[in-house]
Parts: structure tokens; sequence; C-alpha cells
């Protein structure tokens, strides 16, 4: 049994959401409470809603004062590239260029444990610092960096999902497998950490480009033997990646041919990009469950085109959004929101502030199959928060000076947010962005 001094309680504007709002009016998808609180114990959420009620419930139990700012569930980024945090902002080239002249240099690094392990730690203090309190990355080739990846979750008590990639062509030496070492590697890692702690795996072939028939063959087989795993990946991101996928794969009728082929498709695969599909490949993407991952601040960086997400969504496809660091620009999920929004007018389609935080929380989450433990401030889940401020900056305080509703609110945080608007993440229940400024400030 709990103490009961073990318990806490945050006092804000809460915002949780319950369903994906069907258009701007639909209030029934979400609750708001004005003076909300969320109550804390043993890292879960134990209640949630109106301050006076929660408070009733739990009088002994210490308070932290959020007003005015929101309270709402920690975002979720579901592509992210750990090696990649000294790879962001690399200069002048598209998909393949960049891929060789800076990310594979980048990640023969994380051979080295000392250089996973420290990494690590910028990595997690990143997305922390922006309010990411569950992330799916791509590790390097190394399974010792996956063992970094997943160590440093395993001390901050994150809910991470996290796999080796598996690559065994089409890369320079130092940053290959094989097909058995790839299989072995991969299965000690699902033992190891998948179920371990808040660590999930998932089985990680980079894309169709960088594994051989064989090496996409064992991680089938790695997927039908642990189903309980996610399974990651790239589609269809740039038109030269898929003329050399096709090149590679002459026998498949296109890019997602590839994976269903090796029975890599499932509601547990997590496709990064799918920009330039096919009629075909959008029909099996309906039919396997598979998420495609849309990532705009990387889709724009590299050039690499326009993510269709109202046409996928008409055909009954759940798709997630993702930072992909270090293509992507930003760590920031607000900030990934804002540019998905820039991406979607384009199009002619629209990217409401409630459908944006939902799909970075609840949303996201569902994607995952996790929405019953992240994702949402519901009794019985997991208790990561982020606190939000609106008014983060002048230029934001001056902008809201003219809002009138909670969505116009919602909406400066979308375009103009960043990390400066995260005021607090708490993870399983511990205030963690406080801590860290805290602890660097005893290092000066
Ligand atoms: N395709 C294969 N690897 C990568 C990667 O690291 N980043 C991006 N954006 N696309 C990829
Ligand atoms: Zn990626």
């Amino acid at each position: 049994m709990l103490q009961k001094t073990d318990r806490t309680l945050l006092r804000g504007r809460v915002l949780t959401f319950h369903a994906a709002p069907a258009d701007e009016t639909d209030t029934g998808a979400y609750t708001y409470v004005e003076d909300g609180a969320v109550l804390i114990s043993g890292g879960m959420i134990e209640a949630c809603g109106d301050y006076a009620e929660v408070r009733a419930q739990a009088p002994e139990a210490a308070v932290t004062d959020h007003r005015p700012h929101l309270l709402m569930p920690g975002f979720i980024d579901t592509h992210i590239h750990f090696p990649q945090v000294q790879v962001i902002a690399s200069w002048g080239s598209q998909l393949l260029d960049w891929l060789n002249g800076y990310t594979f240099p980048a990640e023969v690094e994380y051979a080295d444990p000392a250089h996973a392990a420290r990494m690590a730690g910028a990595f997690y203090d990143q997305l922390i610092a922006h309010g990411t309190t569950s992330a799916a990355a791509f590790c390097s080739v190394h399974k010792c960096s996956a063992e970094a990846f997943f160590t440093e979750a395993r001390r901050r008590d994150m809910r991470m999902i996290g796999g080796k990639v598996m690559m065994d062509r089409n890369a320079p030496e130092g940053l290959t497998d094989t097909a058995q070492t790839g299989h072995d590697d991969s299965l000690a890692l699902i033992e190891a950490w998948h179920g371990k702690g808040r660590g999930l795996y998932a089985i990680t072939p980079r894309f169709a480009i960088t594994s051989t028939p064989a090496q996409l063959e064992a991680a089938g087989a790695l997927a039908a033997r642990h189903p309980e795993c996610y399974i990651q990946t790239h589609l269809s991101e740039n038109r030269d990646e898929i003329a050399f996928t096709k090149s590679l794969y002459p026998e498949v009728p296109d890019y997602l041919g590839v994976y269903e082929r090796y029975g890599l498709l499932s509601d547990k695969s997590l496709l990064g990009h799918s920009i330039h599909l096919e009629p075909r490949e959008i029909e099996v993407l309906a039919e396997s469950g598979a998420h495609p991952v849309f990532c705009p601040t990387s889709n724009l960086f590299l050039g690499s085109g326009l993510f269709d997400d109202a046409g996928l969504r008409a055909r009954g496809i759940a798709n997630a959004i993702a930072t992909d660091v270090g293509a992507g620009t930003s760590y920031s999920m607000l900030q990934t929101l804002n540019e998905a929004y820039k991406v979607l007018q384009l199009q002619g389609q629209k990217l409401h502030p409630l459908a944006a935080f939902h799909w970075i929380t609840r949303g996201n989450a569902c994607v995952l199959g996790l929405a019953d433990r992240i994702g949402t401030l519901e009794a019985g889940t997991e208790a990561d928060v982020v606190v939000l401020n609106p008014r983060a900056t002048e230029a934001m305080a001056l902008r809201a000076e003219k809002a009138q509703t909670l969505s116009e609110e919602l909406f400066i945080l979308q375009i103009m947010g960043d990390d400066r608007a995260v005021e607090e993440v708490y993870v399983a229940g511990r205030a963690q962005k406080s801590a860290m400024a805290a602890e660097a400030l005893a290092l000066v």
C-alpha cells in the first residue's frame, strides 16, 4: 500500500482527449478544466478533473500549482533517430546523398559504447526539454547503441520504443551487420529489453536499400516470432530512393511490396514518410493496418515531398506524426505541428489545433496501441505530463492578448511554440525539466 504522502497533485488548466476531434466544434472529444488537477501516485495518474473535487480525494497530497499554464499528456514522437543528434542541420543534399555524406559517417561512431552512452544522455535531455516523454527511435547498427538507448530510458523511467537498425548492404564498412548477426543481435535485444521496465522493442530494418532479401527474411522471421514487438522502417520518401529500391527488388510490384513480401506489415508497423505512394500501396496499407508516419520538418528539409494526410485518412489509414531528427529540423512536436500545418495548407488540407494536439498525444498513442498507458491524462494511465505556457515568449504573449478561445491559444502554441513553451515535464510522476535545469546549474 502506498503511503498517502507519496501522492502529489498538479494544479493547472487541464486538457486531455478521449477521441479524435471530428472537427473544430467537437467539444465531446476532449475534457478541458479551467481549474483542474492531476493526482499522481506511484508514477500513475490516480485522478484527473476539477481541482476542488480531486483535492477532496487527496487532502494530504503536496500541490504543485502550475496555473495559469496548461497540463497535457506528454508528447509522443513516433519516428526519430537517436544517433543523429549531431547530424541535424547538415547542409545541401537530398535523401541518398544526405545519408552517405552526413548520416552514415556520424552513425559509425556509435560502435563506441562510451560515445553511444554520452549521446544517449544528450538525446533524452533534448526530448525532455521539448516535452516529449515517449518516442519510437532508430538506433545505429551497433548493438551497443541500442543498449545505451534502453539503459538511459530505464534510468529515467521513460516509455520508449527502439531498435538497432538492421543493414547489410549499401552502407560503409563499420555500419553493416549480416542477415545472421542482425537477426541474432535483434533477438538478444528483444529478450533483454522488450517489456522490461517501460522499454519496448521495434524490429528495425532501416529500409529496403540497405537490406538484402536474406536480411528482410530474417526480420520477417523475428516479427513472426515476436508479434508483440513493433516494426519500424522507411517507405517512399524520395523519388531516387524509390527507383533504387525497385532496381534492387525487380520482382515486387512496388516499394511497399518489398515489406509485404517479407511479412513486415501489420498494425505494429511504422512506415516513416510514406509520401509517394501508388494506388496499390495505399490499398495494402489499408488492409494491413500499417501506419504511415508523417515527418513534416524532415520532408521539407530534404525536399522529399508533401504527405497526403487527408487522402490516407479517407482510406481509413491511421497516420502518425513525428520529428525524424536528424533529417527533421527540430525535436519539438510543436514545431512539427507548425510545419505540418503548412505542408497540409499547400494541399488544401487543414490541421485544426484540436486535431493537432490530439495527434501528438492520444493520436500517436493509438497508433502505437498504447492509449491505455500514455497519451491521455485518464486515471490508471502512466503519469507523463507536460506543462505548457502559451505566453512563453513576448511575441506569443502579444498574440495571446487577442486570443478568445482555447483553440486560439492552442494554435499559438502550435505555430509559435517550441521548448521555451514547455515549462515542466513529468515522467512517471517525477518532474524532469526543472531537475535537469537544477543539475546544469550545479555543474556551473
Ligand atoms: N531512410 C533510411 N534511413 C533514413 C534516415 O536515417 N533518415 C531519413 N530521413 N530517411 C532514411
Ligand atoms: Zn527516419
